[in-house]
């Protein structure tokens, strides 16, 4: 295995190898600068001790999930030094050489760290201009132990991106009309899986030719990100692709494939994708909060009515995880697997 940050070092690039191109339907690459529409939602007014303020931030919570999917969320307090830490310590990882990192070179989904490029080199037509590490970090916590220090700052960093996490799944638990602790009961939160994905997209002499990563939804209730200066990221809620250029300091956070099933399709998984750049290398920091492994998830039947039939099979979260890397990233949800 190449992995693209080798491709790139070891050659001065000035075409893209023929195996990472992809044609892209020419309806894609148009882009809706729709930016300033993307909710925000200030996490400060969750922990406020005034009953209206906490009201009004989980209704907007809610309105977020079902209008768009995605919302950017800020005063969330996590430090800015914690999140520059993880961005250095993410580009030093890269740095290592690749005999260091191919030590966790895996093929195996529930591997507890794996380094990899594409999304699923046994499965992807054409290659994707991404390398990535992936950590399964909760309940059990697992890092690389290079370079130093490496561990210790995701451990502090993906500790805080649960508690975040947890307050917004109450909030969206009662923005549904549920009791405030019902995912949290239901999804097993407190031993829920979170999977850390560190994606390194290196600079691309033609980016228009290739796909950092394609249209996909996110499996999990909800991912949050976080990204380096590049942008990259676009998300297509109703059928338009969308630029994401974050607010400093914000995490954009987007509801998950478990979210849209047990909310029998309230709230949406939005489709989304990276695309390449020129400038630089670009680190983006995701973690995908789901339930425990393995919880059995189909819609909650308290969303399920005579007008709102069960639209997506149950089915346990550690299986549809490993239904969607058996498969290609196509441009579709996962989630038309299950469908009823
Ligand atoms: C992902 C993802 C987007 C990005 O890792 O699932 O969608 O901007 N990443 O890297
Ligand atoms: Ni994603």
């Amino acid at each position: 295995m190449f992995s693209v940050k080798e491709l790139v070092d070891s050659n001065s690039l000035r075409s893209v190898p023929s195996n990472y191109i992809c044609l892209n339907n020419p309806e894609d690459s148009i882009l809706y600068n729709e930016t300033e529409n993307i909710p925000t939602i200030d996490f400060s007014q969750f922990t406020s001790s005034n009953p209206n303020e906490r009201s009004k931030a989980i209704q907007q919570l809610g309105n977020a999930c079902r209008d768009w999917g995605f919302f950017m969320l800020i005063n969330h307090g996590v430090s800015e030094t914690l999140r520059d830490e993880v961005i250095r310590a993410s580009q030093g990882f890269f740095d290592l050489t690749e005999k260091e990192k191919m030590e966790h070179s895996g093929r195996n989904l529930f591997d507890p760290i794996r380094y990899g490029t594409s999304f699923n080199v046994t499965v992807d037509k054409t290659l994707f201009w991404r390398d990535y590490l992936k950590c399964h970090v909760h309940p059990h916590f697992n890092a690389p132990s290079k370079p130093p220090g490496f561990s210790q700052t995701l451990e502090e960093y993906i500790t805080k991106g649960r508690e975040l996490i947890a307050e917004l799944l109450k909030g969206i638990s009662l923005s549904l009309g549920l009791e405030e602790n019902y995912i949290h009961k239901r999804m097993n939160v407190d031993l829920g899986s979170q999977l850390l994905v560190i994606n390194c997209y290196p600079p691309c002499p033609k980016p228009e030719l290739v796909m950092g990563l394609p249209a996909h939804t996110d499996h999990g209730l909800l991912t949050l990100l976080m990204q380096n200066e590049l942008g990259g990221l676009q998300i297509q809620p109703n059928g338009k692709w969308i630029p994401v250029h974050p607010l400093p300091n914000s995490f954009f956070i987007n509801t998950g494939d478990h979210m849209e099933i047990l909310s029998n399709g309230k709230y949406k998984s939005v489709v989304h994708r990276a695309v390449a750049n020129t400038k630089g290398i670009r680190f983006s920091v995701g973690i995908a909060h789901g339930p425990e492994l393995d919880t059995i998830v189909g819609p909650a039947p308290e969303l399920v009515g005579d007008d709102d039939p069960a639209a997506y099979r149950a089915i346990k979260y550690r299986d549809y995880m490993q239904l969607q890397q058996n498969h290609e990233l196509d441009g579709k949800s996962c989630l038309d697997r299950i469908r009823i």
